[in-house]
């Protein structure tokens, strides 16, 4: 389900809608279930329902290989121009917002690609100078890994296949820079004949060091791609990349990093979660982590037109345990060291039983400094209900609260979040 207020003209427009996608208009229609949660085949026992599924599929009821399984539900993507609703067991749902605020999906769009095209990350990278949208899709059958890009028109160019990375990792997210992608192979293999012994589909492989590969982003092929060990560094979300410009060859990424990876599978909430400035030295082949602030940290944003550039300011949404997010910091990278330190410059707290959204940075119309503009975010409180859209000052010390909505129906907590500018509405 997306959740939007639509502001203009001095009103706020609540609404709340399920994206139809074929999965949701099968079950509708049905008036039950039908497919199993393939985020659920990650962490709890699926296999009566998924065999179940199978029977269904191969007496021919359904055909999930044509039309998807997703959700459409983990995060939302400016692509070309349009808007678009993410899992990445499927490929994206366009959607539109109405003028009158209403939400309404367009259909799954497979971007005239030019080979088959079942899978995409949730996590895509868009660059503002060039338009073009890089991607990728991970898979449990070899390759386990494809990058692409969809270009500034919209079209979905071929993929490169990875076969070098030998096993398939749990892949959320990627980094992108002016010329490189760099990939994390995380500790987490995706295993799905687990599903068949009544087991997860994702085992913690602790005796593997976590690797970075790095390939660049216009690649014909893989034969460039390097893959460093990057000790310690399981990558959940990055926030921003980007290429040093001193010619010292470095690439520096900002992400979140899961800690006692060991819990991911059985108890989630016990996974700690830390914002890091990762160097990688593409000369010596060597990757050095700065944690950034002491604060269990993840959903990490920026000022998006900063997008693959050095840039100072990130911020992070506090988390208690996944998704319950207690505030939001703002992290001042100019105090990172070598020694690591705290970067956190500025704070604000939701207060007791209230959660909040992935924050976001909106730039303020005709801003020049990094930081001036707002975080917006949803903020609900579990014990009354009560839900505001809420606007903080990005600039104070304290990411003073300037504008509240309070909202007509409880807004949960979930995965990602966007804000689009109305110019960029009026051109969908
Ligand atoms: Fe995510």
């Amino acid at each position: 389900m997306i959740h939007t207020v639509k502001i203009s003209s001095g009103e706020a427009t609540f609404c709340s809608r399920f994206v139809k996608t074929n999965k949701y208009i099968a079950e509708r229609d049905l008036g039950y279930p039908i497919y199993p949660n393939m985020f659920g085949a990650f962490t709890s026992k699926i296999t009566a329902s998924l065999l179940l599924t199978a029977a269904r599929i191969l007496t021919g009821q359904f055909n999930p290989f044509a039309n998807g399984v997703g959700t459409a539900n983990t995060s939302l993507a400016l692509i070309a121009g349009e808007l678009f609703a993410l899992v990445e067991t499927d490929i994206p749902y366009q959607i539109t917002v109405t003028e009158n605020g209403d939400v309404a999906t367009v259909g799954r769009r497979d971007f005239d690609s030019p080979e088959s095209f079942q899978i995409m990350t949730a996590h895509p990278k868009f660059d503002p100078e060039t338009g073009e949208t890089f991607s990728f899709r991970y898979f449990p059958i070899p390759p386990f890994l494809k990058l692409f890009r969809i270009d500034s028109d919209g079209k979905k160019h071929k993929s490169v296949p990875i076969y070098s990375m030998k096993n398939c990792s749990f892949v959320h997210d990627f980094a992108v820079t002016k010329r490189f992608a760099v990939f994390p192979d995380t500790q987490i293999a995706i295993k799905p004949i687990e599903i068949l012994r009544g087991k997860s589909t994702m085992r913690v492989d602790l005796e593997k060091i976590p690797k970075l590969g790095v390939i660049p982003r216009y690649a014909a092929d893989e034969s460039e791609m390097h893959w460093i060990d990057a000790p310690g560094l399981n990558l959940l979300h990055t926030a921003n990349s980007w290429e040093e410009e001193d010619g010292g060859g470095e690439i520096v990424i900002i992400a979140s990093n899961m800690l006692s990876i060991e819990h991911v599978v059985e108890q989630i909430e016990l996974v700690d979660l830390s914002m890091e400035k990762i160097v990688i030295d593409l000369a010596t082949k060597d990757v050095k982590r700065y944690p950034l602030s002491d604060l269990h940290l993840d959903f990490g944003v920026i000022n998006p037109k900063y997008a693959g550039k050095k840039n100072r300011y990130v911020y992070a949404a506090v988390v208690e345990s996944i998704p319950k997010m207690l505030g939001v910091v703002k992290i001042d990278l100019s105090r990172s060291t070598a020694e690591g330190g705290d970067c956190v410059v500025a704070r604000r707290m939701y207060g007791p039983g209230c959660y909040g959204s992935e924050p976001i940075f909106v730039a303020r119309e005709g801003a020049e400094e990094e930081d001036d503009g707002y975080l917006v975010a949803y903020v609900s409180n579990e014990k009354t209900e009560e839900s505001h859209f809420v606007v903080m000052d990005a600039k104070s010390a304290t990411l003073d609260i300037v504008a509240a909505v309070k909202l007509p129906r409880r807004v949960p907590q979930g995965f990602h979040s966007i804000f689009v500018k109305q110019t960029e509405l009026l051109k969908m």
